[in-house]
């Protein structure tokens, strides 16, 4: 059914855009520094390639999806994954599969797939259920944040369905160490650029070094109390147990502490703030949320089990999409040739960086029509299939398409449809919503909304 009858045009907000082009250099100073999508010129969302010299890097910026595919899956052999990006990443996820290439990459992910089929995941619909209903318990009419819901629901799920319930992995003190280790990415980045070591400039780099000194001290001693057995027949039990099998033991119990960190943080984060935005979108469209509520009421009815439960949400599933496309949680990820390549008429040197960019992809004028607008009809299925696949990247693409994908997904339809059934989301009047961040594009400063209670 076509949502057209029922959403008020909507162009939710977005960083300013400057009409001509934005210099290099502008990216280590003030806003642009701390949030990736901000300073972009309107020039650059109609452009087909960007390339720019970002101290000494020649940085590329394919747009158009066959240039993508080219890169992510055609030669996706010679793009791995920047010397820079595991540079900045390594203190806090080391090897572990989303910054390692190669064999070892291959080995990890060959490990880890076991976790991610249909079937598997289909079996955590009661686990998402029970982590959102336990938030919403703690709710009340009146300001919620729901981006602080959102990090909570997911910790939980991350922590309840990978790490069989560890209390380690949800305490305050984690979410506030998470989030400084992440607000610090914009000083590192430029330490790393700069090629200089990794040391703390200000109090906000202090904090993030302390969070990611957290972030290792504490999954180290949660892979450390497993033991080489790995303990329970879980995520990371049949984890440690293969990189055992597979690794002399000292690299196998690093690979595991990479890993748990880079599943525990992949595996939050970026959901958290994809429900939030969702929730912002909806709080906008007061008739399109009803009619995704009473969706969810009707879904919910057959059993908080039913592993049909994300079939039975396909007007909520567009909604997502729709909110994935306008805030992708990552807006971007990079590779780096190995070898001379072309782009399409774009000559790439070995060493060259290749950036994908969601972002201006998602919103890219040759590629959506209305781009800033907010439509979850563009989701239809006649539309989704005459659109070329690689304009839609919100979780990647080729062999390095997220692990995660059906995961988040499912987990994300299953926690709003508990919260949308039962709560009403409306703006906080005045209130201006920001993005932020530099790895994921958070709300700033959280996202209040005004909560009610939905009678039945
Ligand atoms: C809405 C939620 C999510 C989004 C938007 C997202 C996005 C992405 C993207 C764009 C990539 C590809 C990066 C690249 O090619 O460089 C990726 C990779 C990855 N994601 Fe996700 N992700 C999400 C949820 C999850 C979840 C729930 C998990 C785990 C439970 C997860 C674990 C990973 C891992 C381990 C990789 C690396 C895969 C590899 O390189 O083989 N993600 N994700």
């Amino acid at each position: 059914m076509a949502d057209a009858d029922i959403i008020r045009r909507f162009v939710p907000p977005h960083p300013p855009r400057t009409e001509g082009p934005v210099a290099a250099w502008r990216g280590f100073f003030g806003e642009r520094a701390r949030t990736a999508v901000y300073g972009w010129s309107e020039a650059a969302f109609g452009a087909p390639y960007l390339k720019r010299k970002v101290l000494g890097y020649t940085v590329h910026m394919p747009l158009r999806p066959e240039l993508i595919q080219h890169v992510l899956l055609d030669n996706a052999a010679n793009y791995v994954k920047p010397d820079l990006v595991k540079r900045l990443l390594a203190r806090t996820i080391g090897q572990g599969l989303l910054s390692s290439d190669g064999d070892l990459w291959r080995d990890q992910r060959k490990i880890v797939a076991a976790n991610f089929a249909p079937a598997p995941i289909d079996r955590l619909i009661p686990t998402f259920a029970a982590a959102a209903n336990g938030v919403a318990a703690r709710w009340h009419d009146g300001e919620v944040d729901v981006a602080a819901s959102g990090v909570a629901v997911t910790m939980r799920i991350i922590a309840d369905s990978l790490f069989a319930g560890d209390a380690r992995l949800t305490t305050e003190a984690a979410v506030n160490h998470i989030k400084a280790a992440l607000d610090g990415v914009g000083e590192a980045r430029l330490q790393v650029l700069l090629g200089l070591p990794l040391m703390p400039w200000s109090l906000k780099g202090k904090r993030a070094h302390a969070g990611q000194r957290y972030l290792r001290e504490t999954l180290g001693q949660v892979v450390k109390d497993r033991g080489p057995g790995g303990g329970p027949d879980d995520f990371l039990g049949t984890l440690i147990r293969a990189l055992y099998a597979k690794f002399p033991p000292g690299e196998a119990f690093a690979l595991a502490v990479d890993n748990a960190a880079t599943f525990y943080l992949a595996g939050h984060e970026t959901t958290a703030n994809a429900l939030a935005w969702t929730l912002f979108l909806l709080s906008e469209q007061p008739a399109l949320q009803e009619r995704c509520a009473a969706e969810a009421a009707a879904a919910l009815a057959a059993g908080e089990a039913d592993p049909e439960l994300p079939e039975r949400l396909p007007l909520l599933r567009r909604v997502l999409e729709e909110s994935l496309r306008l805030y992708p949680p990552a807006p971007r990820f990079d590779r780096q040739a190995a070898a001379a390549d072309r782009i399409g008429d774009y000559a790439v040197n070995p060493g060259d960086i290749v950036s994908i960019w969601p972002w201006l992809l998602h919103r890219h004028r040759a590629l959506w029509d209305d781009p800033d607008a907010f439509d979850p009809d563009r989701f239809l299925p006649g539309a989704r299939a005459a659109r070329h696949r690689f304009a839609y990247l919100p979780f990647g693409g080729g062999p390095r398409l997220c692990v995660g994908m059906r995961f988040a997904t499912i987990e994300a339809l299953a926690v709003l449809a508990h919260w949308l059934r039962a709560w009403h989301f409306a703006p906080l009047p005045g209130r201006e919503v920001q993005v932020s961040g530099m790895i994921t594009m958070r709300p700033k400063d959280g996202l209040p909304l005004i909560l009610s209670r939905r009678s039945h």
